[in-house]
C-alpha cells in the first residue's frame, strides 16, 4: 500500500493523534527568530506542512504562506483549514518556485525525512536557493545520530473523544541493515463511530549529526545557529532537540 492509499484513511486522523502538540510554542519561538534576525519580507514557505496546523497559524500572525508536502491526502487536510494558504503537491528536494522565500519552516522531524546526506544536501541546497537574500530556513532535528539509544523501544498512545478512540502502538529502532536509517513503525488502531479498523504506518527516517547538518548548511553558504528546543537558549550536548536557524 502506498502512503497516498494509507493516508487516505489516515490522515484525517493525525491531528487527534498529535492533539498535544505544543504548536503555539513553537509558532511564538520562529515568530521571536524572524524578528531577531530582522527578516524584512513576510513571505514564507511551510516545507513537509502536513496538515497545516503551522501554515494556519503562522497566516493568523500575518504571513504570506506556501505549504508544500509530498503527500496529497495531508494536503487535503490541511486545505480544509484554510483558504488563504495555497497548498501545493512538492518535494523539499526538488520543489522549485519562481517567487523567493523570507522564511521556509520544515518542522516535526520532517528534515529526517531526507535518508542519506546526499538527500540532505540535496534539500539544504534546494532551501537556499528557494530563499531570498537575508531569509532564514528553521528547521528541528528530531533524531540525531550518537543519540538513537535515547528514543529506540515501544510506546503507546491513545486518543479518546465521543465516537472516537485511537490507540497507537510506535516502535523506534535503528535499521539492522543499516545504523544510519531510523525505522518508525506504528500500529494504529481507530474506532470511529463504531466500526473498528486498524492499520500500519512504516517510516524510514534518515539519522544525522548535529555538526554534519551545520556543515552541510555552510557549505551551502548558510551562517547557522543552533537552539534548544524551541527556546531561545543556545543548543549544548545535553538538548533534547536542536532546532537550526540558517541565516542566507
Ligand atoms: C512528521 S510529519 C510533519 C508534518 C508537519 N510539519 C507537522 O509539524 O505536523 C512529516 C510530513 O513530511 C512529509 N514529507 C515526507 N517526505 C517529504 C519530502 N521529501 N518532501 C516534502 N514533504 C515530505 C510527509 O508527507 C508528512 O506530511
Amino acid at each position: 500500500m502506498t502512503k497516498e492509499q494509507l493516508y487516505k484513511k489516515y490522515a484525517k486522523f493525525y491531528d487527534k493523534v498529535y492533539s498535544k502538540r505544543k504548536y503555539d510554542e513553537e509558532v511564538k519561538f520562529i515568530n521571536s527568530i524572524v524578528k531577531n534576525f530582522r527578516v524584512k519580507g513576510k513571505n514564507l514557505l511551510d516545507m513537509a506542512c502536513g496538515t497545516g496546523t503551522h501554515a494556519k497559524k503562522f497566516d493568523d500572525k500575518g504571513f504570506q504562506i506556501t505549504g508544500v508536502d509530498v503527500n496529497s491526502e495531508m494536503l487535503k487536510i490541511a486545505k480544509k483549514k484554510t483558504k488563504k494558504v495555497s497548498f501545493i503537491k512538492g518535494s523539499m528536494q526538488s520543489f522549485k518556485s519562481k517567487k523567493k522565500f523570507d522564511i521556509i519552516t520544515c518542522l516535526f522531524t520532517a528534515i529526517n525525512y531526507n535518508k542519506n546526506i546526499s538527500e540532505l544536501k540535496t534539500t539544504i541546497k534546494n532551501f537556499y536557493n528557494l530563499l531570498n537574500k537575508n531569509g532564514i530556513v528553521i528547521f528541528d532535528l528530531g533524531l540525531i545520530k550518537g543519540k538513537e539509544n535515547k528514543k529506540t523501544g515501544a510506546f503507546f498512545d491513545t486518543y479518546s473523544e465521543k465516537n472516537l478512540q485511537i490507540a497507537r502502538i510506535s516502535h523506534l529502532s535503528q535499521s539492522g541493515d543499516n545504523p544510519d536509517i531510523y525505522n518508525a513503525n506504528f500500529l494504529i488502531f481507530i474506532k470511529d463511530k463504531g466500526k473498528v479498523d486498524f492499520e500500519i504506518d512504516e517510516h524510514e527516517l534518515g539519522i544525522f549529526s548535529v555538526e554534519g547538518i551545520k556543515s552541510i548548511m555552510e557549505k551551502n553558504g548558510f551562517d547557522v545557529k543552533i537552539y534548544d528546543d524551541f527556546s531561545l537558549k543556545k543548543y549544548t550536548k545535553k538538548s533534547k532537540r536542536p532546532i537550526f536557524v540558517g541565516h542566507k
